[in-house]
């Protein structure tokens, strides 16, 4: 269980405070699915720094429950792999030195295949295309086995159909070795097709929460997940949210 009470989060730029976060209270159960949904500087990355312990949060506390410090996985939007090193010596980084190398090995190869990359783990990161890099980094956040396993926008970057194959491969992952996730993305559909519970965020409060129920794989055609989207889409953009006007279609797309 994680747990987030009543926090915030300001910045000071240019002798103006800037409030990326305020009052997020939530609790998210432990080998759940949460993905975070909102428009660009909402906050959802500042969200996502704060779990991740890289920023402090100005209020508020941060649980992590029984597991008081668990092992923790970052994949950024950009891949940020090491351009000298190859694909299997970058998953390995973090365990050199604290496993022997065989295990180390090992256990590269196996989180390789689960990403569907074991034929390249000899590759060099310039040898791989944009969705293959960012396979790379999932390999390496999970090679740690995390407790909590944090993703921003990660296939925000990727193709439609390469987006698709990878959120699949992903619940996959998920159903397979069960961490914790926190998914952030702007789009609500891909909020909808992956999370068990999708946070809404708005200027950096959360002005919504919605469970989704439906069962993995989930299509996007199927009418609940139409309906979630459109319930959620239509908090986030207000009134004019309606599936007939031009406007909302156009703050759809760009949301
Ligand atoms: N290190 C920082 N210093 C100053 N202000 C910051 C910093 N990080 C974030 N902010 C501000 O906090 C707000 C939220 O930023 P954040 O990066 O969390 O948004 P986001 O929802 O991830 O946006 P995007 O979808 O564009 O990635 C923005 O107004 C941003 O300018
Ligand atoms: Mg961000």
């Amino acid at each position: 269980m994680l747990e987030l009470s009543n926090i915030g989060r300001r910045y000071r730029v240019a002798e103006r405070e800037v409030v990326a976060l305020e009052d997020i209270s939530v609790t998210l159960p432990q080998g759940s699915f949460t993905t975070v949904v909102g428009r660009s500087g909402c906050g959802k990355t500042t969200l996502l720094r704060i779990l991740a312990g890289l920023t402090t949060p100005s209020e508020g506390t941060l649980d992590y429950g029984a597991n008081a410090s668990p092992r923790i996985g970052v994949v950024f939007q950009d891949a940020r792999l090491m351009p000298w090193l190859s694909v299997s010596d970058n998953v390995g980084f973090g365990l050199k030195g604290r496993f022997e190398q065989g295990v180390v090995e090992t256990r590269c190869l196996e989180v390789l295949e689960l990403v569907g990359l074991e034929n390249f783990h000899a590759a060099m990161p310039s040898q791989l295309s944009g969705g293959m890099a960012q396979r790379v980094a999932i390999a390496r956040a999970l090679v740690m086995e995390p407790d909590l396993l944090l993703l921003d926008e990660p296939f925000a970057a990727l193709d439609a159909f390469t987006r698709r194959a990878m959120q699949n491969e992903l619940i996959d992952i998920w159903q397979k070795r069960r961490p914790t996730i926190v998914f952030v993305t702007h789009d609500v559909e891909e909020a909808v097709l992956l999370g068990q519970h999708v946070l809404e965020l708005d200027q950096g409060r959360l002005v919504g929460q919605e469970p989704i129920e439906s069962a993995y794989p989930r299509d996007p055609t199927d009418p609940a997940v139409a309906r979630h989207r459109r319930d959620i889409l239509a908090r986030l953009l207000g009134p004019q949210a309606s599936p007939t006007s031009s406007l909302s279609t156009l703050t759809k797309e760009t949301l």
